[in-house]
């Protein structure tokens, strides 16, 4: 027998169900709507062909999975990382899709014990993906019993207590894990070595989220034409998340207000009404601007201080907020703190102090 009765490592039939842990992180996005699961799934690409956007790493990822065909071994593992909402748990559903494999979906935190982690590594079957999200925020020993896992498909259990501990190496079927981070920057660099393939998710462009918006309204029977489908883009935050929904709050919008039908005009009074400017900022990206601004003369501001004053936790606006402010060209990050650029005083109508001279390229220009 591999584990006593009373072995922590010994998985529960309860583990065995696994369970989506909730991302705090999508509750605190541009729309405080809650986050409807069902409806994101329908409109999920399945595969490569319906998927939009991210193109150098589907090509990288197509290759892969045919190399991985041809010469009969599981995929690579992968790590995917980025800000949240750029398609990282789409990717790994239409991976096993292409791989013609089932996929089980986990979440760091829901990994606390070792028996969570030995637990799903002994049910896999063979060739199947495992899918980490958030998964910097793995323990160290949960950490330790996936790398044997990772490299050489076994996993070290032990056995009995204190004096009689003995450790055993026990095989597991071959698998893929396809890790998924806002912050690959805080993995340890053991973990971090151990994947194949590391590639981080891009915010998309307009043209890419206005052809995500046509194709997710067109599942969802939601007419909508090309401009009404630009106008949701733009003011997406470059994330397809967002983008999808606020097809559903404009859909709401247009059908309520108008004929139903999604125009740029419909578009434009749904989310202004939401809060959403024309680039796409809400209340609390507005009020982090606004705080730097007001406050600490344009910056430097430490991001600790700008937390305390927003009441945001360091995380989210790390994660959350200053990625997609950081690639529209409004904020900085230097040495010392955090810096708004020229384009955030001209953005929210503010007179651009003389010498100010930090003009920076941005999603839209
Ligand atoms: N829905 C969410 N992300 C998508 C993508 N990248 N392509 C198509 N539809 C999507």
């Amino acid at each position: 027998m591999i584990f006593s009765d009373n072995d922590e490592n010994k998985p529960s039939k309860k583990d065995k169900n696994l369970k989506k842990m909730p991302d705090k992180t999508k509750d605190l996005e541009a729309v405080s709507t809650e986050f409807d699961e069902t409806y994101e799934k329908t409109i999920r690409p399945k595969t490569f062909d319906e998927y939009i956007g991210q193109k150098s790493l589907k090509e990288t990822l197509k290759i892969s999975i045919e190399a991985s065909k041809k010469r009969n071994v599981p995929l690579d593992h992968l790590l995917f990382y980025g800000p949240p909402g750029l398609g990282k748990t789409t990717l790994a559903n239409i991976i096993a899709n292409e791989c013609g494999t089932d996929i089980k979906i986990t979440s760091a935190p829901a990994l606390e014990r070792p028996r969570d982690i030995i637990g799903i590594l002994m049910s896999l079957k063979g060739g199947e993906i495992l899918f980490i999200d958030e998964i910097h925020r793995l323990n160290k020993v949960a950490e330790e019993i996936l790398y044997p896992a990772m490299e050489d498909f076994s996993i070290d259990l032990t056995t009995g207590k204190s004096q009689t501990v003995k450790t055993m190496r026990v095989p597991v079927q071959k698998f893929t894990l396809i890790g998924a981070t806002t912050k690959a920057g805080a993995l340890s660099g053991p973990l971090r070595d151990r994947f194949g393939i590391i590639h981080r998710l891009e915010f998309y462009t307009p043209t890419e989220l206005q052809k995500i918006v046509k194709r997710s309204a067109k599942i969802l029977n939601a007419e909508i034409d090309d401009e009404g489908a630009m106008e949701i883009a733009l003011r997406s935050r470059a994330t397809p998340r967002i983008a999808n929904r606020l097809i559903k709050r404009a859909g709401d919008y247009a059908l309520v207000k108008s004929d139903g039908k999604i125009t740029k005009k419909t578009a434009n009074l749904a989310l202004n009404n939401l809060n959403i400017d024309a680039l796409g900022l809400d209340n609390t990206d507005r009020a982090l601007l606004k705080l730097i601004i007001e406050k600490y003369n344009g910056g430097p501001v430490g991001v600790e201080t700008l937390a305390v004053a927003l009441g945001e936790d360091i995380r989210t606006i790390e994660d959350v907020y200053e990625p997609y402010l950081l690639q529209s060209g409004l904020l900085m990050r230097t040495l010392r703190g955090r810096t708004v650029t020229k384009q955030a005083y001209e953005h929210l109508g503010y007179k651009i102090p003389a010498g100010l001279d930090n003009g920076q390229m941005g999603l839209f220009d």
